[in-house]
């Protein structure tokens, strides 16, 4: 993982292979951003028009470089783009840092040491910007045989990831900055890991093995953990999840992780939907819609990330994460459609598609969590495709059960940078659940598919909780090419939310 470092050197003289500083879009053609003014002032002040020359326009994504000026220590420098210039007094919002931040890492593989000479404000912008950098410099090698031998530094293309930042306008003996910097790495690594774990291959992550890493993770950092495996699932009578994974030779498992702390007044559940695969089940998905779905516990690993990153932090509330964690495979002990479930709140469900298998493990885990009373669930689902068409492949739809708590979840997630909508839940829809046999089915009219989901959901969260449901369909795997700090594959979106809403929670200001 990238060193993060803060120093307050001026960019001439410090060692480094390269100088980055950002170039925002004016209305007048480039601007050279604060915290570059001594690079500008070693360019005569013409470092604008450089850029300008090289076709640099400051749009977000950006990125030129250009040899440095005479005296100074490192050879290069690399100018990114913020995209538009804000006024003086808003100055450069987290996100536009996070992402040029990002966009450099990710063009520093190979390189040892690049200095950062971004605006920098305050605690906030140093935070986005070591966040940018953690999260730009991710790469996924650990399967690439051939690049492994890089002298032990994981290697991406061959070239091993940046090795460090040095972020320019950060004091190392302030505390807030030094507490803005803790805070990117907790985040920023955790976050981290739980793209590895979508990333890694379905034949080796299995909800066992995914359980072993829970369980180290909990020894490492003292937190509570608690396995239930298809023994226990079956004494409890988790009809849900047990029918789920039944199909599968690699049984299926209910985590629950636990952070407490001494001084909390607020209680938090987590809720993550883990298929380490999702194959469709007897209602087999068709070739060209299964290539992917190694990313189906996408939810678990986010929740795992969260608790843990709250856990480092020390953050002043009680956080109990559910990660659900199953493979939906057809065989002969496969759930069929037609199947009626016993759920582990009493229901029965009546499983028509067994591809709508996410909201019947999380249904388990929901009412598993209701049990403990928390002040508010968050639960979180690569849950369907009809939230994908609704709104693209970057934004998460958030459904609730509470106005109030939909518009807190909604907010909270796009304050840390991650798109989210909110999404209703029109009741004329649970018709569509009526079965002829059970008390629901598990699948209803195909127009809102997401937002049915969520009404099915709903029956499963204790009556009086703040629940809100984010469907991650969409923005958890990056089919696309790499932009900003967000990597192909697996992105760990709702990580940064779910943290965010545990600091609101300690804070007092949700639910
Ligand atoms: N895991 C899928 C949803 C999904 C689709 C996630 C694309 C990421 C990318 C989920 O289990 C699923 O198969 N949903 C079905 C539900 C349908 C059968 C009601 C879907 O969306 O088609
Ligand atoms: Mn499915
Ligand atoms: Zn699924």
């Amino acid at each position: 993982m990238t060193a993060l470092t803060l120093s307050t050197a001026a960019a001439p003289g410090l060692r480094a292979d390269a100088i980055v500083i950002g170039v925002a879009k004016g209305a007048k053609g480039p601007v050279v951003a604060p915290g570059a003014e001594a690079v500008d002032k070693a360019y005569d002040g013409s470092l604008a028009g450089v850029l300008e020359t090289l076709g640099a326009s400051g749009a977000e994504g950006e990125l030129t470089k250009l040899p440095a000026p005479a005296g100074f220590k490192a050879p290069l420098v690399v100018a990114v783009g913020l995209g538009a210039e804000p006024d003086a007094e808003t100055g450069f919002d987290a996100e536009a840092l996070r992402r040029a931040a990002g966009t450099a890492a990710r063009a520093l593989t190979g390189v040892k040491k690049a200095a950062l000479a971004l605006p920098v404000d305050g605690p906030g912008a140093l935070e986005a910007i070591g966040e940018g950098v953690l999260l730009g410099a991710y790469s996924f090698d650990s399967y690439k045989e051939s690049n492994s031998k890089a002298k032990g530094a994981r290697a991406k293309n061959g070239k091993a990831p940046l090795g460090e930042a040095v972020l320019l306008g950060g004091k190392p003996r302030d505390a807030a900055h030094k507490g803005a910097l803790a805070r990117a790495l907790a985040v920023g690594e955790e976050l981290n890991r739980a793209r590895d774990l979508v990333n890694t291959p379905p034949n080796d992550l299995t909800p066992a093995s995914f359980a072993s890493i829970v369980q180290a993770a909990a020894k490492e950092h003292g937190l509570k953990v608690q396995v239930l495996d298809e023994k226990a699932l079956t004494k409890g009578g988790y009809g849900g999840i047990l029918g789920v994974g039944g199909g599968s030779a690699a049984a299926p498992r209910l985590v629950k992780l636990a952070y407490t702390h001494p001084k909390a007044e607020r209680s938090l559940a987590f809720v993550g939907k883990g298929i380490t695969y999702d194959s469709g089940g007897i209602s087999l998905k068709p070739a060209g819609h299964n290539e992917t779905m190694k990313c189906d516990m996408a939810g678990a690993a986010a929740v795992f990330a969260a608790v843990v990153a709250a856990a480092r932090l020390g953050l002043e509330a009680n956080v109990t994460g559910w990660l659900a964690l199953a493979e939906n495979m057809p065989s002969g002990s496969a759930v069929r459609p037609g199947d009626v479930l016993r759920m582990y709140s009493g229901k029965t469900v009546e499983v028509l598609n067994t591809d709508a298998e996410g909201r019947l493990v999380l249904a388990d885990a929901l009412w598993a969590a209701s049990q403990e009373e928390p002040d508010a669930i968050v639960d979180v689902a690569t849950l369907t495709g009809a939230m994908m068409v609704a709104l693209g492949s970057r934004t998460l739809g958030v459904i609730a059960n509470d106005d109030a708590f939909r518009t807190a979840v909604y907010e909270a997630a796009e304050e840390t940078g991650e798109p989210a909508w909110p999404m209703p839940m029109p009741e004329h829809l649970t018709k569509g659940l009526e079965s002829q046999v059970a008390d629901m089915t598990n699948v209803g009219e195909r127009w809102g598919g997401g937002l049915l989901a969520g009404l099915f959901l709903r029956e499963f969260v204790g009556d009086g909780i703040a629940w809100a449901h984010l469907d991650i369909a969409g923005p958890a795997f990056n089919e696309g090419a790499p932009f900003g700090y967000t990597p192909k594959g697996g992105t760990g979106t709702a990580v940064r939310t779910l943290v965010r809403l545990v600091e609101l929670t300690a804070e007092g200001e949700l639910g």
